[in-house]
């Protein structure tokens, strides 16, 4: 990366206004927060601006309300829970630009910490309206963006504001993040192998096709691998299979052929007649039958994977291997889990399914990197420039 942002150590926070621009857009079930490792990934951050005597404001989005205020996405929960992580009090605002915020706000103390509401309830946020940022540039002396996993959205708290405020760089997350992923991306050790999965082909083209031409293997699975499956002329039952993009599979998979490149994909899946099965069976890829759909890969691909994965010496992987959620649908993912913890390379995981997998596992310690990116991962390893990361530059 050409120009390197500052980081929050180099910047004047003391006794100073200090907008921490953070991704809590968790998963939330009953008002609860499900998957915490996005809050607590911020945390050095946060702390680090409360030791130094800054008068802390985090913003976030949760969700997408579309502009409007729903009590669905409130960050309300976030700020409970972030109050019993800190053992502090936070101040959650109302609003994220009204008149009891700037006050919250203008009252604030050295070290104390304010929370502003979703960022979302205002149409300008997505829009990156200049108005709206102005509105938010308004409350703050310091800039600081924390939000790996909103830095590839140009929207007005990501890119608009940080453009207004001279003091400005990035937090301790997003200077772990773009060190590890910028390690990735730029590596130059093999085997590098990447597991790519998720549904949809066309979510992942600009990063098939960048890792195509620099990774040893390319490992398919969840529904996209479906695509790949019918590309190359199987049957597929009532899988999930996206027609238009079949030819774009058969040419990813001839540019692997032709670099060199081994694009694996299952060669067992397991299947069942619905979405709602409370259990599926494993069959081979040729044998789908009609009235079925994949639902995971099978315990032979799982084999047949990790026995890519462990002598990586670079691993990225990204996107569930199957319907994750399911239960009866989870173990390929967990498989991958494993054999990434295995793998004594460097190794990388990003994206929410894949991420919850290794939570779930407890193996989150055995990765180099869990990234709290999802698109933003991809479109980094993409080299795609990033709006969060531009605006602060100096
Ligand atoms: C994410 O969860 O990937 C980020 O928070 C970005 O959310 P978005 O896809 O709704 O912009």
């Amino acid at each position: 990366m050409a120009l390197i942002p500052r980081t929050i150590r180099e910047l004047a926070i003391e006794g100073r206004r200090t907008f921490v621009r953070v991704d809590f857009n968790v998963p939330l079930d009953h008002g609860k927060v499900t998957d915490r490792s996005r809050i607590e990934s911020t945390l050095p951050t946060i702390r680090h601006a409360m030791e130094r005597g800054a008068k802390v404001i985090l913003a976030s989005h949760a969700g997408r309300p579309k502009g409007k205020r729903n009590p669905d996405y409130s960050l309300e929960p976030v700020g409970q829970l972030l109050a019993e992580l800190l053992r502090c009090e936070v101040l959650l605002t109302d609003d994220c630009i009204s008149e009891a915020a700037g006050k919250i706000v203008g009252d604030l103390r050295d070290g104390q910490i304010a929370l502003l509401e979703n960022l979302r309830f205002h149409p300008g946020e997505e829009k990156n309206d200049d108005a709206f940022a102005r509105a938010l540039a308004k409350l703050c002396d310091v800039y600081v963006n924390d939000a790996f996993g909103a830095a590839h959205r140009a929207h007005a708290s990501v890119a608009a504001l940080p453009r207004l405020v001279r003091e400005r760089g990035i937090g301790l997350l997003m200077e772990r993040e773009i060190q590890a992923l910028e390690k990735l991306r730029t590596t130059s050790v093999h085997p590098f192998v990447a597991v790519i999965g998720g549904a949809k082909v066309s979510d992942k083209l600009g990063v098939l096709e960048a890792l195509v031409d620099r990774v040893d293997a390319l490992l398919i699975g969840g529904a996209m691998a479906n695509t790949f499956l019918a590309a190359q002329g199987f049957s597929m039952g009532k899988s999930l299979v996206e027609t238009e993009k079949l030819p774009l599979a058969r040419s990813l998979m001839q540019r692997a052929k032709d670099r060199g490149v081994k694009l694996l994909v299952p060669v067992d899946l397991v299947v069942a007649k619905s979405l709602d099965a409370s259990e599926g069976r494993v069959v081979g890829t040729n044998l789908v039958p009609d009235d079925s759909l994949a639902l995971d890969i099978g315990p032979k691909t799982v084999a047949a994977y990790r026995h890519e994965i462990l002598p990586a010496k670079a691993l990225f992987w990204n996107g569930p291997l199957g319907l994750f959620e399911h239960k009866a649908f989870a173990e390929g993912t967990l498989g991958i889990a494993r054999a990434g913890a295995d793998c004594a390379g460097f190794t990388v995981v990003g994206g929410g399914d894949s991420v919850a997998a290794v939570n779930q596992a407890g193996l989150a310690e055995r990765y180099d990197h869990v990234s709290t990116g999802g698109g933003a991962s991809l479109e980094f390893l993409e080299g795609r420039q990033m709006p969060g990361i531009e605006a602060v530059k100096p």
